[in-house]
């Protein structure tokens, strides 16, 4: 049975991903004293830093990040007395004992460590820990994506993991499942008795799931160009999104029944593979063009060489099983599009007959929820409503939108990192927002046959300008059922 850390160490607590996220979440949690008391937090990397260069790095990064107004000199204080720091590298034996003597010395029950490092380091150092008795029970590790870059690798990675942890001490981390907006589409769904009898294929036309960004590659040009958007963000973070709308209701927000669900989501998606790639999918990479009022290169260009990686992806998949039957799952994710924005959407079927014939039957407009994640959250239903005033053929209809912005519901709520409540579930030891092994290697292995049909049959990218949609075949891919994107 988990009890809270006595004790985080972080791997990797140097790096890019530690001081833009993970630094700042934990004084976050400091700051509303949801750390637990006396809890330390051992920094180890490459770097030979020492306490008082820890510290330092830790403040400088607080202060980048966190706004003047909302830092608090106390809360930064008490995050830095519990800090301490120790080199270590997980391929030098010598070190790695060193840090398992400064465990030893730092922890007074439960140890939490977290990997964020390179992920082929995850396997040596977790063994390590292992060979120098720290990894045993009352211990747990934290890992963030990309957990392999296929099934072949993620299975490498599991297996070399699991010699040192068993999979109940396993915290595999999507960031976005530590998203305010993405725990809010739990609640939406199961915290109302309104949308379960509306939630199927006899009610629900087609879904949609859009992740837009407007940035590049952000000069991470050699992971990105290996990895590309399928890996990068759909085989995670869009088949998260899918599982959350797609799952039966879970008999408790447990980790187990949660995950038990979403793991028979991955399982029931329809492969997408060489037979069906060409019409079930597109992908394109974007050229130079104009994103935010500047402009800005093309991919290949930011690169410094010619790619066939996809920046865009827009998939048709399908969920085959009784709720889900012939609904399409419109899934697209990219690079350089024209807005950052994480939506769902979910369209219902049209009334199945008009009453009001004339010009309104031509305006009528099928009911749709909107769930906005990112950068605002907010829920929309659209729905059909009188046009005010008088028309001589009867009564005229357009669409409205009953709009709920939390933003203006929760005026005090701040925008919160991802990491703030994943680093408080790891430290308690609940792991209902972490991907179970079996949820990677699902949705790899689905992701894979995508990857090797697009192999397979010769499909390339096709260029989009940075600043729009993706390549207009995204339009058609979805037209041919007869749906268009929600723009
Ligand atoms: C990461 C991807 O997992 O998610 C990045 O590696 C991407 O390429 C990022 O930019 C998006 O996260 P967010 O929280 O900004 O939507």
């Amino acid at each position: 049975q988990a009890t809270p850390a006595s004790l985080l160490t972080v791997f990797g607590a140097t790096g890019d991903l530690a001081r833009r996220m993970l630094l700042p979440s934990l004084y976050s949690l400091q700051a509303e004293r949801l750390l637990p008391d006396g809890m330390r937090i051992l920094g180890t990397a490459r770097s030979e830093l020492d306490r008082e260069g820890f510290a330092k790095l830790v403040a400088d990064s607080i202060h980048e990040r966190i706004p003047a107004a909302e830092r608090n000199d106390d809360a930064l204080r008490g995050l830095i007395e519990r800090l301490d720091y120790c080199p270590a590298s997980a391929d030098d034996a010598a070190s790695m004992q060193a840090l398992a003597g400064r465990v030893e010395a730092l922890r007074n029950g439960d140890v939490l460590y977290h990997m964020s490092t390179a992920p082929k380091f995850y396997g040596p150092a977790c063994q390590a820990l292992a060979a120098n008795g720290v990894a045993g029970p009352g211990t747990r590790v934290m890992l963030e994506k990309p957990i392999g870059k296929d099934l072949a690798s993620a299975i490498a990675i599991n297996d070399s993991v699991a010699m040192a942890f068993d999979e109940e001490r396993i915290y595999r981390t999507d960031h976005y499942l530590g998203k305010e907006g993405v725990q809010n589409l739990i609640a939406l769904r199961f915290g109302n008795s309104l949308f379960e009898p509306l939630w199927s294929a006899r009610h629900i036309e087609q879904v949609q799931i859009t992740v837009g960004e407007t940035v590049g590659v952000e000069g991470r040009g050699d992971y990105y160009d290996e990895s590309g958007a399928l890996r990068d963000m759909l085989q995670n973070h869009l088949l998260q999104l899918l599982c959350l709308v797609a799952m039966e209701p879970p008999a408790r927000f447990d980790p187990t029944a949660v995950r038990n669900e979403k793991i028979k989501v991955l399982r029931s998606l329809r492969p997408i593979d060489r037979g069906n790639v060409a019409t079930e999918s597109v992908i394109g990479q974007y050229t130079a063009g104009a994103s935010e009022g500047k402009v800005v290169p093309g991919y290949a260009e930011e690169l410094g060489r010619a790619s066939r990686t996809e920046t865009f992806v827009a998939l048709r998949a399908h969920v085959d099983n009784w709720r889900w039957s012939g609904v399409p799952f419109y899934l697209r994710t990219g690079k350089r599009l024209p807005s950052r924005s994480t939506e769902i959407y979910i369209q219902f079927r049209k009334v199945p007959y008009s009453i009001f014939g004339g010009p309104a039957a031509t305006d009528m407009q099928p009911n749709g929820l909107l769930i906005k994640l990112q950068p605002e959250e907010r829920i929309e239903l659209d729905l059909m409503s009188k046009t005010p005033g008088l028309d001589r053929h009867g009564l005229r209809l357009s669409q409205v939108a009953l709009d709920l912005d939390f933003h203006e519901e929760f005026l005090n709520a701040r925008k919160r990192i991802a990491y703030e409540r994943l680093y408080l579930d790891a430290i308690e030891g609940n792991g209902t927002l972490f991907v179970r092994r079996d949820e990677t290697e699902a949705a790899w292995q689905w992701v894979d046959a995508i990857a090797d049909g697009w192999r397979a049959t010769g499909m390339v990218p096709k260029p989009y300008p940075a600043g729009t949609w993706g390549p207009s075949a995204s339009v058609s891919l979805i037209d041919r059922s007869g749906h268009s994107w929600r723009e």
